[in-house]
């Protein structure tokens, strides 16, 4: 054996086993990730089309979601308030400078998260979510939700909380944040917390919102 191995290491390829097997890997885990972003792509196309609900008729942008597709941790918000729906893109307003500030208080940019609605279209002057919108625009965020596999799903506010973990329709969010749930549908962990806009109304909350996101960055190993 040690004579063979002499005989590859004069030739230069005492490692070539090892470094095809590295090399297979390698496209394999490439091949995994452009699939990913070619299923997300797919039915961001699919989605920027939808006429599901009333909501379209509305809209001026559908707000699909952003961030990065291998992330270990996702957020779920409601739906798009005014900036996001001229802009096109999720927690651009007020409610979500706030929550990239606090993001960023952990040293996380929010690029390094995924970041979606469980609504993509604005209700009219942010009323909240009809039940039958719900039903209609959930399929979308399941989709994400089972491309992305997150590790973790952290919940902004109630609407956001009673769908992932499907919840009774008037679960008080101040009953469930914080703690820490398994969703066996989607197979991560869910931990409901407040909205940032109602942080913005409410500084008291911004305590346990510090306190919820970071259980979620520790859960999902990225502080
Ligand atoms: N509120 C939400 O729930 N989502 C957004 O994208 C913006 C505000
Ligand atoms: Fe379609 Fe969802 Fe927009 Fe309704 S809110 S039109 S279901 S994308």
């Amino acid at each position: 054996m040690k004579k063979i191995a002499k005989f590859f290491e004069v030739l230069g390829l005492e490692n070539i086993r090892g470094k095809y097997i590295l090399e297979k890997l390698k496209k394999e885990v490439q091949n995994k990730l452009q699939e990913k972003e070619r299923l997300l792509e797919e039915l961001k196309k699919e989605c920027l089309n939808c006429k599901k609900c009333e909501l379209h008729k509305t809209r001026n942008n559908v707000v699909f979601g952003e961030g990065d597709i291998n992330t270990p941790l996702m957020f779920v918000g409601e739906a798009p308030g005014e900036q996001e729906d001229l802009e096109g893109r999720p927690f651009v307003g007020r409610a979500g400078k706030l929550l990239t500030t606090i993001l960023n208080q952990f040293g996380i940019d929010r690029n390094k998260i995924y970041i979606a609605n469980v609504l993509k279209c604005r209700p009219p002057n942010n009323r909240d979510p009809k039940p039958e919108e719900i039903k209609a625009c959930f399929p979308y965020l399941k989709k994400q939700i089972e491309i992305i596999k997150p590790k973790v799903i952290l919940c902004l506010g109630a609407f956001a909380a009673r769908t992932i973990l499907n919840l009774p329709e008037k679960t008080p969010i101040s009953k469930i944040r914080g703690k820490e749930f398994f969703s066996e549908e989607f197979k991560a962990y869910v931990i409901p917390t407040y909205h940032p806009a109602f942080l913005l109304r409410q500084k008291r909350g911004q305590e346990a919102f510090r306190e919820d996101l970071k259980k979620a960055l520790k859960l999902a190993g990225m502080i």
